[in-house]
C-alpha cells in the first residue's frame, strides 16, 4: 500500500480539506453530517449529507458541527473529522502519519485535546494544531518568519480571521468578522423580503456563486431564475433575480466585514501599519471568491488586496507545508500531544 504521508486538516466551518504530502489537496467534502433521529445514527457525512440539507425528511437533521463558529456538537465534530482522516489515510497500526490540523472556530483546552485524541484514533501518529491565519498565510505563500507584518484575511463560512503577523507571530487578530454565511444568509432574507419567497440556504448559496458580486457593475443587469415557497399562497413559485438584487441584498454584511476589518488595521502599531500598507492584503479562504470582494475591501481600506491562488486551499496546504519544511516553520506549531 502506498504510504500517505504527513497530512495537513483544514477543519472549517462549511469545508473540510486535507492535504498529503506530495499529493496536494486530496480531500474536499461539505463539513455537514446527516443524522437520523428515529435510529439515533449518522447515515451520511460530507457530500452526501450536504445533497440532503434542505430536503430531507422530518426524522433527519442535516448538521454542520461548526456552523456558528464555535463548536456546536463535540460528538458531531469528532465523527466528521475521524471519518475524514480515515478516508485519506485508511486504517493504520504501522507507519502513522503526523498531522497538523487548523480549526475555524474558537475552542478551548479542552476542545483542542479532544480534537487531537481524535486524530490519534483516527491513526495519525501525532497532531499539531495551527492557528488559522498562520496556516492561511503559509499556505498561500507569505513570508511571514521575517520580522516585516504581513496582513492576511481568511473568508470562511461562519466568520472571517484577520491577522497582522509578523516574525511568525500574531500581532493582532481578530475572529469576530462575519464570513460568507452572512452573505448567504442575507439573499434568503432580500428574497423573503421583497419576493414574498422562501429559498433555502443552497439556493441563495447557488445564487450568490452564480451571479453575486459586492461591487455594482451598473453594466446590463443579469438574471437568474429561482424557484421557491411563494410566502403568500403557499405554492412553489419561479422568479426571476438579477445581480443588482444580489449586490443590494449583500450591502449590509459587506458593510460589516469592513468595519470589523478597520478594526483591526487601526489597532496596528505605526510600524506594523506601514509594512501592511507597503505589501498589501492576502485574502484566502473559500469566501475571497466572491466577486468584487478583493476590489471592494481594496477601496475601503486604500490597500492593495491579492487573492491567493486557490484561497480555499491555503489553510490545509498551509498545515502541510509546515510538515514537510519543520526546520523553516516548526517554530509556528504551538499545542501538541504524542502517542506514549
Ligand atoms: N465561487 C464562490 N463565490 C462566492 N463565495 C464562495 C464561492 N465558493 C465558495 N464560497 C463561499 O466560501 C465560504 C466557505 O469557505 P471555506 O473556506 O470553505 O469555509 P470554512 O473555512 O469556514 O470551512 C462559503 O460562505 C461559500 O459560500
Ligand atoms: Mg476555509
Amino acid at each position: 500500500m502506498a504510504a500517505i504521508e504527513d497530512i495537513g486538516v483544514d477543519l472549517g466551518s462549511s469545508n473540510v480539506l486535507i492535504y498529503a504530502r506530495d499529493k496536494g489537496i486530496v480531500l474536499n467534502e461539505p463539513a455537514v453530517l446527516a443524522v437520523d433521529h428515529d435510529t439515533q445514527s449518522v447515515i451520511a457525512i460530507g457530500m452526501e449529507a450536504y445533497k440532503m440539507m434542505g430536503r430531507e425528511p422530518s426524522n433527519i437533521e442535516v448538521v454542520r458541527p461548526l456552523r456558528s463558529g464555535a463548536i456546536r456538537d463535540n460528538n458531531m465534530l469528532g465523527l466528521m473529522l475521524n471519518h475524514f482522516v480515515v478516508m485519506v489515510i485508511g486504517k493504520r497500526v504501522f507507519s502513522r502519519p503526523r498531522a497538523v490540523l487548523s480549526i475555524s472556530s474558537m475552542t478551548n483546552e479542552l476542545e483542542r485535546r479532544q480534537l487531537l485524541m481524535g486524530m490519534l484514533e483516527a491513526g495519525a501518529r501525532r497532531t499539531q494544531i495551527l492557528a488559522r491565519p498562520l496556516a492561511a498565510a503559509v499556505g498561500s505563500g507569505l513570508k511571514i518568519m521575517p520580522p516585516i507584518g504581513h496582513m492576511i484575511i481568511d473568508i470562511g463560512g461562519a466568520n472571517s480571521h484577520v491577522a497582522a503577523i509578523a516574525s511568525g507571530q500574531m500581532m493582532a487578530e481578530s475572529t469576530d468578522i462575519c464570513g460568507g454565511d452572512a452573505f448567504t444568509e442575507a439573499i434568503v432574507r432580500y428574497v423573503r423580503l421583497k419576493h414574498n419567497l422562501l429559498i433555502g440556504f443552497r439556493t441563495a448559496e447557488d445564487i450568490k456563486c452564480a451571479i453575486g458580486t459586492v461591487r455594482n457593475l451598473g453594466d446590463t443587469d443579469l438574471a437568474l431564475p429561482i424557484a421557491g415557497r411563494n410566502l403568500v399562497s403557499g405554492l412553489p413559485k419561479q422568479i426571476d433575480i438579477t445581480r443588482n438584487e444580489v449586490t443590494e441584498a449583500m450591502e449590509d454584511s459587506m458593510r460589516a466585514m469592513l468595519e470589523g476589518i478597520r478594526g483591526v488595521i487601526e489597532r496596528l502599531p505605526p510600524e506594523l501599519a506601514n509594512d501592511v500598507f507597503d505589501n498589501g492584503i492576502m485574502l484566502t479562504g473559500g469566501g475571497a471568491q466572491l466577486k468584487g470582494l478583493q476590489e471592494v475591501i481594496s477601496e475601503d481600506i486604500k490597500v492593495r488586496c491579492y487573492t491567493a491562488e486557490d484561497p480555499q486551499h491555503s489553510v490545509a496546504a498551509g498545515c502541510g507545508y509546515v510538515l514537510e519544511r519543520m526546520e523553516e516553520f516548526g517554530a509556528l506549531l504551538g499545542d501538541s500531544r504524542r502517542k506514549k
